[in-house]
């Protein structure tokens, strides 16, 4: 029997799947403490975990993925996390843009590069420029990023363009987010268990599913995804309102 086909029988197309996805990969130290490894392995175990989300988005039909790499507040953590991290996008970027152009991915930063180093921030920004023509998949990665600053960012900038009182809608607004031209999320997913925003989306994600499990990022697989979407399917959004 084909591949393929054993492959539709265990995941059958989802009728409603969400256009996008927004993932709050946490737990990676507490993986790794369980395993007994280093935080930075667990972090590594983060990545790697992420072809098979990206493998699978494609598959069940999501379009745009905004993974939460690294937080306004993570700077907090002891520099030799923080460095480690770097070391990741720095390595992510090497290792994985030519097959990620390949397949169709078009990357994405939001948040604000000014804090990297500058080698860093010019692989980053050659990756977005290689693949802005993709369409498979969009995946957005929040790195350095913090829902208030982004707000704080957008206010600014609306100020600079003096634009009138009257004029600032929720549509002007959205459109000065780093996100402009993304429809919000959809479903957002966060792992490990915690119930809480951690500043990801805040603006975008008032109308957001949530689906919260208690299994580590790096344990997240294609699996538990699926029954992530097919749950963001069976869901009744009112947006406030009412459906008869
Ligand atoms: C939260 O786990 C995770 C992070 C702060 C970093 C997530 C980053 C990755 C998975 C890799 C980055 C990917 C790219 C593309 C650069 P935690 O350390 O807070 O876990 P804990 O709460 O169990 O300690």
């Amino acid at each position: 029997m084909p591949n393929n086909t054993h492959q539709q029988t265990e995941f059958p197309p989802l009728e409603h799947p969400p256009y996008h996805v927004g993932i709050i990969m946490d737990g990676n130290g507490r993986w790794a403490k369980a395993h007994g490894k280093s935080r930075f392995e667990g972090h590594k175990a983060g990545t790697d975990n992420l072809r098979q989300i990206l493998e699978s988005s494609v598959e069940f039909g999501v379009k745009m993925l905004t993974i939460y790499a690294f937080s306004t507040e993570n700077w907090k953590r002891p520099p030799f996390e923080v460095m480690g991290l770097m070391r990741i996008l720095e390595e992510v970027i090497d290792r994985e843009l030519k097959a990620l152009h390949k397949n169709g991915v078009q990357l994405r930063h939001i948040g604000r590069l000014e804090r990297l180093k500058p080698g860093i921030r010019k692989k980053v920004l050659h990756a977005i420029e290689m693949t802005k023509n993709n369409n498979k998949l969009i995946l957005n990665v929040a790195f350095n990023y913090g829902g208030r600053q982004e707000i704080v960012d957008a206010v600014q900038r609306v100020i600079e363009d003096k634009i009138a009182p009257q004029d600032i809608t929720e549509e002007l607004l959205s459109s000065y987010m780093y996100t402009a031209n993304c429809p919000d999320p959809d479903l957002i997913i966060r792992t490990s268990g915690e119930f809480r925003t951690s500043n990801f989306l805040i603006w975008q994600a008032a109308y957001a599913e949530y689906y919260i499990t208690p299994t580590y990022w790096p344990d997240f697989n294609k699996a538990e995804y699926y029954q992530a979407l097919q749950s963001f399917g069976q869901r009744d959004r009112r947006y406030g309102g009412r459906n008869e």
